[in-house]
């Protein structure tokens, strides 16, 4: 079931790239519709491919889950509020993904980490992965997104996509994992932002701590240090998968990096033999 002849590659569409991460629950509906019909098309040009597409939460999910603390722990009544309307606030926000990935054609079922995953300390410990692969075998396009997610020991919490795509990448091995946010790449001088650093290896996992800032809006999942420390570790576990950390405007770059581009920062195990 988890076999796949075809090329699997997990794409993630930022928060910062598909809503206005400084004006709470506000999407940007047009680039959306963009990126969906970008996607559309890729799909159509290459069909040998199979998406696994996880979308970020940006000014949604962000706002409540730093209001509540949610990702440190769900205990009290108002705490278990709280979660719910991280749970509304993400979901509805797929709502609208989903509604434009199925206006551009695009045959997508969404699965939802609030109804499978179980965390243990902010780790997801346990999700039935089988649905999912069986969506992606039919031709699906099999959508995911940053969520609460219930946990064994902190009641509940938030996993974040990358969390997701790390849990589900050594069990589907996906070829390519492609995130696509605001910036062009990983910055070598954040906050300066004049040069993308083309290619991280693991290590380079020293440096990377004084060059990389934090995220400027509110983000409870870490911003752009903890994305490529957890995207270095899973190419370490799966050393041919190769990740690409990437602008997604124009939207055309989706298009390109589903179909094979190179674009941004590239994150491999090792270097690259000439
Ligand atoms: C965050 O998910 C989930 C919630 C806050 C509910 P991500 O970490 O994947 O989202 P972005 O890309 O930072 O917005």
């Amino acid at each position: 079931m988890t076999n796949f002849p075809h090329e699997l590659i997990f794409l993630k569409l930022g928060g910062s790239l598909i809503t206005e991460k400084d004006k709470p629950h506000t999407a940007r509906c047009e680039r959306i519709r963009a990126l969906a019909q970008a996607v559309a098309r890729a799909l159509s040009e290459c069909p040998h491919i199979r998406l696994l597409l996880g979308h970020g939460s940006g000014s949604f999910g962000h706002v409540e889950a730093a209001k509540y603390g949610t990702r440190r722990g769900v205990h009290t009544a108002e705490e278990w509020r709280g979660f719910a309307e991280v749970w509304r606030a993400a979901q509805s926000l797929n709502r609208l993904v989903m509604d434009a990935l199925h206006d551009a054609g695009v045959p997508a079922v969404a699965f939802p980490p609030s109804a499978g995953v179980l965390a243990s300390d902010g780790k997801i410990a346990h999700w039935d992965e089988k649905p999912l692969a069986a969506a992606l075998n039919a031709g699906l396009v099999a959508v995911t997104y940053g969520d609460v997610a219930f946990d064994t020991s902190r009641g509940g919490t938030i996993v974040s996509t990358e969390e997701v795509f790390a849990y589900l990448a050594p069990v589907l091995k996906p070829r390519r994992i492609l995130i696509a946010g605001e910036e062009p790449g990983v910055w070598a001088d954040y906050p300066k932002r004049t040069r993308v650093i083309p290619l991280i290896t693991p290590k380079d996992a020293p440096e990377l701590n004084s060059v990389l800032g934090g995220s400027a809006a509110t983000d409870v999942t870490g911003g752009m240090f903890s994305k490529v420390q957890a995207m270095l570790a899973l190419v370490k576990m799966l050393p041919s998968t190769e990740v690409l950390i990437f602008g997604g405007t124009p939207a055309e770059n989706i298009h390109a990096a589903i179909c094979g581009a190179s674009l941004g920062t590239k994150i491999l195990n090792a270097m690259p033999t000439a």
